[in-house]
């Protein structure tokens, strides 16, 4: 019964931080946005821009302001949580 409650507590713990770690979700956008996500041949560079900026695009790309080929796809498979996790890690990345 104590492992379970521990298992339990640790399940909730962990929860909250899996859900939104930018690090983590950032690895989803490399295969497009190239090594470092700083782009790639057509795919424009995302690392290193403002947060605000990247949290702005993202939600013009999720409710459809802005035209794209995949972004408006992508873009609505995430979170407001998540869009900021990934765009305050981003942030801190190198642009190159
Ligand atoms: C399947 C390829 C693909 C993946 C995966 C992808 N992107 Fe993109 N992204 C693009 C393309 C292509 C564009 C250019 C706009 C368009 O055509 O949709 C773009 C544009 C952007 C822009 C606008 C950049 C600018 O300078 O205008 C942002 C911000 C962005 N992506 C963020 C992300 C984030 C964050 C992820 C990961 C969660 C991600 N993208 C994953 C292909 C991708």
């Amino acid at each position: 019964m104590r492992v379970l409650i521990a298992a339990a507590l640790l399940i909730a713990a962990s929860g909250p931080a899996l859900a939104a770690d930018g690090r983590l979700l950032a690895q989803a956008c490399l295969g497009c946005h190239g090594p470092d996500n700083a782009g790639a041949s057509s795919t424009p560079g995302i690392a290193g821009r403002p947060a605000a900026e990247l949290v702005a695009q993202m939600n013009a790309f999720r409710a459809n302001e802005r035209p794209g080929t995949i972004m408006g796809r992508i873009a609505r498979g995430y979170s407001d949580a998540e869009i900021a996790a990934v765009a305050a890690h981003l942030a801190t990345e190198a642009r190159r």
